[in-house]
């Protein structure tokens, strides 16, 4: 009997691929593949900072997300797009997937990180400035991360910043780069939405939470009025009366959409085609679990096609029983981060010239 060693080679080759595990796996070159990838409206994110939803339109969004599917789905790492370039990942407060992603998006770009994971370890704890935090950066990277408990943490130190800034989340503030993962990995499930769509194709949009105090929840929410030409409604479901506040009330107003707020998830959910989670509302240094009493498990009608969004991490609203299931678009949102993540990196630091010369997408 003749006996086949592994080699190291074939045993690489029987190994699953890590994100290939649970929930649903759209292809990522459905997004770029007929759509060339226009680069001179990558190009308005050279040297800019990125700091609220507001400052995208519909346009932009789109080409970062064609952007990331073509960096998901080509290997580009070779071409070394961010040589010799340092990101500075300064986190003053917790997170498991924003810094690691943003670490990782720079490392497999071959670029380099210098980081905080702890403010406690940085001249705040003596009483230090955050805009003299800022002037510092200046000396130390090409380009700046951040995430604080403080809302007003990033126009402090913005105040001495000369080089560009990613807000990674700021308080109850905003975190425009989740809100582009998250619609990175509604379009990857759904290209059509891209473009135009038939009626009957729009989709309807509930949301299990409040926008107006969870940062996440707000630059979705705002990013997808940019949508709105493929939103049937919006439902909100809160356990709060106004879980808007002024300005969002206002934007949502403006868009026309047609909406509800509901206290009643079973008044909706059967009819929701994307459903938006979350229960950690930010208050300073601390957090409150709100709207945890919706929850989603293996008794929640969910129309057959339904997908769940969540930006993670989830308390007790979200079941373990759905990762398994094709409802499960939250694994495939936080693992496209990276990709989200690359693209801004290159775009804004002007890198397109590093990639390969024979990547036929781009023009
Ligand atoms: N989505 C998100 O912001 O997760 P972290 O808090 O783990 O970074």
């Amino acid at each position: 009997m003749v006996v086949e060693k592994l080699n190291s080679s074939s045993a690489n080759e029987i190994q699953e691929d890590p994100l290939n595990s649970q929930g649903l796996h759209p292809d990522p070159e459905k997004l770029y593949y007929h759509d060339k990838i226009k680069l001179e409206i990558l190009k308005k994110l050279v040297g800019q900072s990125i700091i609220s939803v507001n400052q995208f339109d519909k346009e932009l969004v789109l080409e970062i997300c064609k952007f990331a599917a073509l960096l998901e789905a080509t290997e580009i790492a070779e071409s070394h797009p961010l040589d010799g370039k340092i990101a500075i990942t300064a986190f003053f407060e917790a997170s498991t997937r924003t810094r690691l992603s943003f670490e990782s998006a720079v490392l497999r770009l071959d670029g380099k990180i210098i980081s905080i994971a702890d403010g406690k370890s940085t001249g705040q704890a003596k009483g230090e400035s955050l805009s003299d935090i800022g002037e510092m950066f200046n000396a130390y990277g090409d380009l700046v991360i951040v995430r604080h408990t403080k809302t007003n943490a990033i126009e402090e130190i913005m105040q001495n910043l000369r080089i560009p800034l990613i807000n990674a989340g700021n308080g109850s503030g905003e975190h425009p780069t989740q809100a582009l993962a998250d619609w990175f990995a509604i379009l990857k499930w759904k290209p059509e939405l891209k473009g135009e769509v038939k009626d009957e194709d729009k989709i309807h949009l509930g949301i299990l939470g409040t926008p107006g105090s969870m940062r996440a929840v707000k630059s979705f929410l705002k990013m997808s009025l940019l949508f709105k030409d493929v939103i049937k409604k919006v439902s909100i479901i809160s356990e709060l009366a106004d879980p808007l506040g002024e300005e969002l009330a206002q934007d949502i107003a403006d868009s026309e959409l047609d909406f509800v707020i509901t206290n009643d998830i079973n008044e909706v959910l059967s009819d929701l085609d994307v459903i938006y989670m979350n229960s950690i509302a930010f208050l300073g240094d601390s957090y409150k679990a709100l709207d945890s009493r919706f929850k989603l498990n293996a008794e929640s009608e969910l129309k057959k096609d339904a997908v769940v969004l969540h930006p993670l991490a989830r308390l007790e609203e979200l079941s373990p029983v759905l990762d398994n299931t094709n409802h499960n678009l939250y694994f495939t949102q936080a693992h496209g981060a990276v990709f989200i993540r690359q693209a801004l990196f290159i775009s804004m630091l002007n890198r397109f010239n590093r990639l390969p010369e024979n990547i036929p997408v781009i023009h």
